[in-house]
């Protein structure tokens, strides 16, 4: 595979394969797109990227890690825009990282609840989060759905819609976070419903106007938490949902077209990236060694994967929620 050759992304075509993943630059005061964040997304679509990725924002109000973060609604819109037209005059595509932080938002911070699968004390904001009701989940579930719409408004390519990190979508995925004893507990596929419903809801959205991309764990990182088999059940899961209601079966697609939902899959928090950079230690176990990320491709129909070392087991006494 050549690295700089053009790629299609669902209804996109990259002009190459490199995607600058989305990185929380804390840019957005007032919780709107700065100059500052424009300009820091224009070089790399000017250096070459294909696509430049704008974290994070939110679906919801309390799905912030911090006040000052966007979170999708009309006053945002216009920052946006100018981003997109920003990015898009340097020949590269633009996508929105959409999600909701679930238990990893402060609420100490965004004046609101964070809400979880399950209830337990978080450090960040100090106070225990709230169990999310069937009401929530539906909510929450439209406010991608609507996210994902804004996103179109605001001139992106595509979105990216967050299942990682402990994140609402994560804690549900977790069985070390979710213990529940409804519909949404239990086995996998109950646990998956939350982010299945997201997919399918931001799909139908979105049709075939933009890509949609999933970041999802792979392993939490922790003793009871989100491990390969299961997450490689929601990568098949997302997949399935990219190809089922798209919209493309109608439209004469093919196996080669089957990256509606495209995986990136990430390491679990604390990892040491290949420069030797550790991520947000205060919120996860540092590994000792470097681990591969999983990567996942769409393409042909087929979830391929190329694993790294596992790190050695280690003992966490909580859940830590990352960034
Ligand atoms: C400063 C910083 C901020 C990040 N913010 C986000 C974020 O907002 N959303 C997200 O999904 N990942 C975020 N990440 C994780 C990266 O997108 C990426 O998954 C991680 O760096 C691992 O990829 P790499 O091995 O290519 O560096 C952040 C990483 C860093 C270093």
């Amino acid at each position: 595979m050549d690295v700089f050759e053009p790629a299609r992304l669902g209804p996109l075509t990259l002009r190459n394969r490199v995607i600058k993943a989305a990185t929380f630059e804390g840019m957005t005061p007032g919780a709107v797109v700065s100059d500052e964040l424009i300009e820091y997304h224009r070089r790399p679509a000017a250096g070459g990227v294909a696509m430049t990725t704008v974290a994070y924002c939110a679906v919801a109000p309390e799905g912030r890690t911090e006040r000052d973060q966007i979170w999708m609604r009309p006053d945002a819109v216009p920052g946006l825009r100018r981003l997109t037209d920003a990015v898009h005059a340097e020949g590269a595509a633009a996508a929105a990282q959409i999600g909701h932080a679930g238990p990893v938002a402060d609420a100490s911070s965004t004046g609101l609840p964070a809400i979880s699968a399950g209830r337990f004390f978080n450090p960040l904001g100090m106070r225990f989060t709230k169990v999310a009701t069937a009401a929530d989940i539906e909510r929450i579930t439209r406010a991608h759905a609507e996210a994902a719409r804004l996103a179109i408004e605001s001139g992106f390519d595509a979105v990216e819609i967050h299942f990682g990190h402990n994140y609402l979508a994560s804690s549900f995925l977790s069985p070390r976070l979710n213990k529940r004893e409804d519909a949404y507990g239990g086995p996998v596929e109950n646990r998956a419903k939350v982010a299945l419903g997201i997919a399918r809801a931001v799909r139908d959205e979105v049709g075939d106007r933009i890509a949609i991309t999933a970041k999802l764990n792979m392993r939490d990182g922790v003793r009871g938490g989100l491990e390969i088999d299961d997450s490689l059940y929601v990568a098949r899961r997302l997949q399935d949902e990219g190809m089922a209601e798209g919209g493309r079966r109608g439209q004469g697609a093919g196996p080669g077209r089957r990256s509606d939902v495209v995986l990136r899959a990430v390491p679990p928090p604390g990892h040491r990236g290949l420069r030797g950079t550790q991520l947000r230690p205060r919120h996860g176990p540092a590994y000792p060694e470097p681990r591969a990320e999983r990567v996942f491709s769409h393409r042909a129909g087929r979830v391929r994967r190329r694993a790294g070392r596992r790190p050695p087991p280690r003992p966490c006494p909580q859940a830590r929620p990352s960034c």
